[in-house]
């Protein structure tokens, strides 16, 4: 249980000072009563705001397909994000709604977001080895050889200490491929393809764990239950 202002708050309906408005307005219910107290305590599926129950009270995941052109960064300075393909009071909870590790600006596919930041840590761990699966076009024929290079678990990226997991190669053409990895290293894909001499011109992320984006529109996100791939 806690205080009804501070439950209003971090579900994005507004500053405290907005929702001790609303209480004192009498807009806030429970049991069909008003709540006068914005300092009473109260689960928050039990309040009703001008009839309605909350807006989503549970932690959030969602499962986007992540437009070209948008950021996974919080701070406007660096552009159009991700964020502002979700509802605008979903933009104000607290704790906030953040990705699942990111897509660079260019990159295309599946992201989650969720507010619930242990969920993030198990996803985004190493240590779980959660795999995610690539579609890659890259600017010239795919080199000869390239599937034992990524697969065997030598292949040291510029600047970094530890090589790459072993990551999975599959040919679906002459220069595109799907690339299974299981970190989640900056620019990682690009930076792989880069120490064999190729650009990445087209990256797509397909899969999740084992989630799959399937045939979700461009720009367009679902709701997943909070535990659909949970990890421990
Ligand atoms: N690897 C990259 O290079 N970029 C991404 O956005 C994701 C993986």
């Amino acid at each position: 249980m806690r205080r009804i202002d501070q439950i209003l708050a971090s579900l994005g309906y507004g500053s405290r000072r907005d929702v001790r408005g609303w209480i004192e307005a009498g807009r806030v219910t429970m049991g069909g009563v008003a709540v006068w107290d914005p300092g009473a305590k109260a689960e928050p599926g039990d309040l009703r705001i001008d009839g309605e129950p909350p807006d989503h009270p549970g932690e959030l995941l969602l499962m986007l397909n992540k437009p070209a052109g948008r950021v996974c960064s919080h701070d406007p300075a660096d552009g159009a994000s991700v964020y502002g393909l979700l509802p605008e009071r979903w933009r104000r909870r607290n704790p906030p709604v953040t990705s699942v590790g990111r897509l660079d600006k260019d990159t295309t596919g599946l992201l989650l977001l969720t507010d619930c930041s242990p969920l993030v840590h198990r996803l985004t761990s190493p240590k779980h080895k959660v795999p995610k699966v690539y579609r890659v076009r890259i600017d010239r024929d795919i080199p000869a050889g390239i599937e034992e290079i990524f697969s065997g678990g030598q292949l040291r990226l510029p600047d970094e200490e530890t090589p790459c997991a072993p990551a999975i190669l599959k040919r679906i053409g002459s220069r595109e491929a799907e690339v299974t990895v299981t970190e989640g290293r900056y620019h990682q894909i690009k930076r792989m393809f880069a120490c064999q001499g190729c650009s990445v011109v087209d990256l797509h992320r397909i899969g999740f764990g084992s989630l799959e984006l399937g045939s979700l529109a461009t720009g367009r996100w679902i709701e997943l239950a909070i535990n659909c791939l949970d990890i421990h």
